[in-house]
């Protein structure tokens, strides 16, 4: 299978509003997944879920839930990604299970590693460190699409109140962002105007633009 090269994932992905109808195939969509499964997680608990919406009916529903965007009822394929607020201590068990066998227990000790996981997500809102760890995952699989040859568009104005009893998500299910995924209908996106690195970036202190 023919990837684009990362440089040109970069600079060539863009953001349709319109989407025509092939789907991607179920091998692509599945290299896509996987992708997001790659992104980073704290200490790798991976908490955010996904749900694939093929079925038109719901797509013409989550379209309704995002103000009627049109990229959603278009896109053949739409993932919304949430993660449970009220779990992530199971998932922290999961992930960090306190009956492994002495002979299994490797530098990163579970009775060392899970407070240390517990305190850090304390320390975070939960809303601010599901959303972290969606956007993480998103952007691997935004890129993954890109680089075969699929477009992706990113939707996080919706109704969550909606998008959830469309989906029969858990009630404490944090709604934090759809993935409208299939092909452009028009390649003629605006050429991008992106700022130049010394607008943005500064070197050893505020104030001080990056001149490399
Ligand atoms: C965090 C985030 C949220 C976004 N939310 C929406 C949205 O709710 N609706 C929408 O049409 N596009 C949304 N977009 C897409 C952006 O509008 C689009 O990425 C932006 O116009 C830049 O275009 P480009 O991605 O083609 O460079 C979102 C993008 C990001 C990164």
């Amino acid at each position: 299978m023919h990837l684009k090269p990362l440089h040109r994932v970069l600079v060539e992905r863009r953001a349709p509003q319109h989407f025509s109808d092939p789907p991607p195939p179920d091998g692509v969509l599945q290299m896509i997944l996987h992708a997001g499964l790659q992104a980073h997680s704290a200490y790798r608990v991976q908490p955010a879920r996904f749900v694939v919406v093929r079925d038109s009916r719901k797509r013409a529903r989550l379209r309704r839930a995002a103000f009627n965007e049109p990229c959603v009822g278009e896109a053949p394929v739409v993932i919304v990604a949430f993660g449970r607020r009220d779990q992530w201590r199971d998932a922290l068990g999961e992930a960090f299970p306190l009956d492994v066998p002495a002979e299994r227990l490797g530098t990163n000790r579970p009775d060392t590693v899970r407070p240390r996981a517990s305190d850090t997500v304390e320390r975070t809102p939960i809303r601010v460190w599901l959303h972290r760890h969606v956007t993480m995952a998103f952007t691997c699989m935004m890129l993954t699409a890109e680089a075969l040859g699929w477009d992706t568009t990113l939707i996080e104005r919706f109704d969550p109140t909606s998008v959830a009893t469309t989906l029969s998500l858990p009630t404490d299910a944090e709604v934090v962002a759809m993935l409208a995924i299939g092909r452009a209908t028009s390649v003629d996106l605006p050429e991008h105007d992106s700022r130049s690195l010394n607008h943005l970036v500064y070197s050893e202190r505020y104030g001080e633009p990056w001149e490399g």
